[in-house]
């Protein structure tokens, strides 16, 4: 599919779980199918869009801040290539996956609240940035040239950071 028309949504009231992974959503179709952001699904827990042709990272945020109940979402294999310097997500968001995609740099456009972060197998060199509530941080096949500092996340449990890709360096 590449849209679900907004009169759908106003229709799954009690949707708590929507798999909209591996099809053909854009922006604006994302636009037309969260009604523009206004919460229509109101129940929505889980969203993936993984696998589409989204590219702005702050449309996303708007359309889904106002679903009050969100607690993952998935835009992983999206072409994101920037982040803006700030975003406003759902205060209940604690799983946000955006790997594959492009991103060069980070921002405090992730919120605080999250406890599983995926940002593998994009661009970034380096990951500073104070997220108290992280349990999981996935960094894999980026350039990362070291260490994120600790005690920005005091409850980080896992952190997976294996395969530095595209760089040649000769000792
Ligand atoms: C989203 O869909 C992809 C592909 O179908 C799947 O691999 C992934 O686990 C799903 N993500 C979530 C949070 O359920
Ligand atoms: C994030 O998404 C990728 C690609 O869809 C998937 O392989 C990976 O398992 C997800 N990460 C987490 C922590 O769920």
């Amino acid at each position: 599919v590449f849209v679900m028309p907004c009169a759908t949504a106003h229709m799954l009231l009690n949707l708590q779980y929507l798999d909209l992974s591996d099809n053909l959503l854009t922006d604006l179709t994302l636009t037309e199918t969260l009604c523009n952001g206004d919460g229509t699904l109101k129940d929505l827990r889980v969203l993936n869009v993984s696998g589409n042709a989204l590219k702005s990272l702050s449309t996303v945020s708007r359309l889904v801040t106002n679903l009050s109940k969100l607690t993952h979402l998935d835009v992983s294999r999206n072409g994101f290539i920037s982040m803006p310097g700030g975003c406003s997500w759902p205060s209940t968001l604690r799983y946000l996956n955006i790997s594959w995609a492009k991103l060069t740099t980070i921002s405090p456009c992730l919120p605080e609240t999250l406890e599983v972060l995926d940002l593998s197998n994009n661009d970034l060199k380096a990951f500073i940035l104070i997220l108290p509530a992280l349990r999981e941080l996935h960094l894999s096949g980026n350039k990362i040239l070291s260490l994120p500092p600790g005690w920005m996340f005091p409850n980080l449990q896992t952190l997976t950071i294996q395969v530095r890709t595209n760089l040649n360096i000769s000792y």
